[in-house]
């Protein structure tokens, strides 16, 4: 594992890290995994909290749990009893914040809250999900086709089919930095943003990854090695129900998968909606690799921690 100096304060979006650092944190993730006791006491003495605006269970329960293995200590904050829920700004908090703390990991609603607090202050700062991105759970993900060595296998076809949301964006991001192809299939009216497109074309031209983004679920499908997908209706916009009838024909079931390769994974970051975006059937077939994703959230996560912190 070549170790690559850290250059960053935070951990926002997938966009404001390199190739090398991405694919460092993967190889530290595989380490931390294999070897949990080396890092035993990376946050000793450090106080980290986390701020939810949003459920969760996966990210809550894996950062807690991981930043207890790594020797700190972890608070969990309510932005509902603190004086931000009565108006005290996320400029004046974050000042606050630097004062006890030595990190902060929020999951909120508006990317800018997360800029806001990280600009503000001089500790690591960790995405946990903002209605854009989702880094932490892509980290988790291309760390879990890692492992399966699917990741750099040649022509592999990843295959996003479903909603485009923050998941969907981050997974852009991520494969784009790491040169690799990924197939969006979602409706029409609900593509991947344009200015997201705009700058991942750039990107593209630098990595010599292709994005394709099809309004056909069955052409999105075929032939691919990998399918993923997502609630069709994300967390803080449980309003639009509309979504759930224009997304019907890209529901994740035996026949759409029969597009794909014999034994193509099939991945979600779960919460699933059984039933809706994908069926039981599917979700718990033996190539349902969700399990893992959601498993390896605590080494990614604790080897982002690991990278924080140790440089
Ligand atoms: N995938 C994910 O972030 O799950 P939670 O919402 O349970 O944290
Ligand atoms: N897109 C989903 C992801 C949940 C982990 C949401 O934002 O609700």
């Amino acid at each position: 594992m070549q170790k690559v100096k850290k250059t960053k304060k935070d951990f926002l979006t997938l966009r404001d890290y390199s190739k090398e650092e991405i694919i460092y944190l993967l190889e530290l993730a595989e380490d931390v995994k294999k070897n949990g006791y080396k890092y035993s006491k990376i946050l000793k003495d450090k106080n980290l909290a986390l701020l939810f605006d949003k459920p969760s269970t996966r990210t809550r329960i894996s950062f807690e749990a991981g930043i207890n293995q790594l020797g700190g200590n972890c608070l969990v904050l309510d932005s509902k009893t603190m004086q931000i829920g009565r108006g005290e700004t996320y400029s004046d908090t974050a000042k606050i914040f630097n004062s006890y703390l030595d990190g902060v990991i929020i999951r909120t609603f508006k990317q800018e809250t997360v800029e806001t607090i990280a600009d503000n202050c001089d500790i690591p700062v960790i995405n946990a999900l903002t209605d854009s991105y989702h880094p932490c759970q892509i980290l988790s993900d291309m760390f879990t086709l890692y492992e399966e060595k699917l990741l750099f296998k040649e022509n592999m076809k990843f295959a996003y089919i479903g909603d485009s949301n923050n998941v969907l964006n981050s997974l852009l991001i991520g494969f784009t930095k790491l040169g690799i192809d990924i197939t969006a299939g979602c409706p029409e009216k609900y593509s991947p943003d344009k200015k997201l497109l705009e700058y991942l074309k750039s990107e593209s031209e630098k990595s010599g990854n292709k994005i394709t983004v099809i309004n056909n679920p069955e052409l999105a499908a075929k032939d691919a090695d990998v399918i993923y997908t997502d609630v069709w209706v994300s967390m803080g916009d449980e309003e639009n129900t509309q979504k759930i009838y224009d997304l019907k024909p890209y529901q994740i079931n035996m026949s759409l998968i029969s597009n794909a390769k014999t034994g193509a994974k099939i991945m979600h970051c779960l919460p699933a909606h059984r039933e809706l975006e994908i069926t039981s059937e599917v979700l718990d077939s033996k190539n349902s690799i969700v399990w893992m994703q959601a498993k390896n959230r605590l080494y990614a996560q604790k080897a982002l921690l690991t990278f924080l912190y140790s440089n």
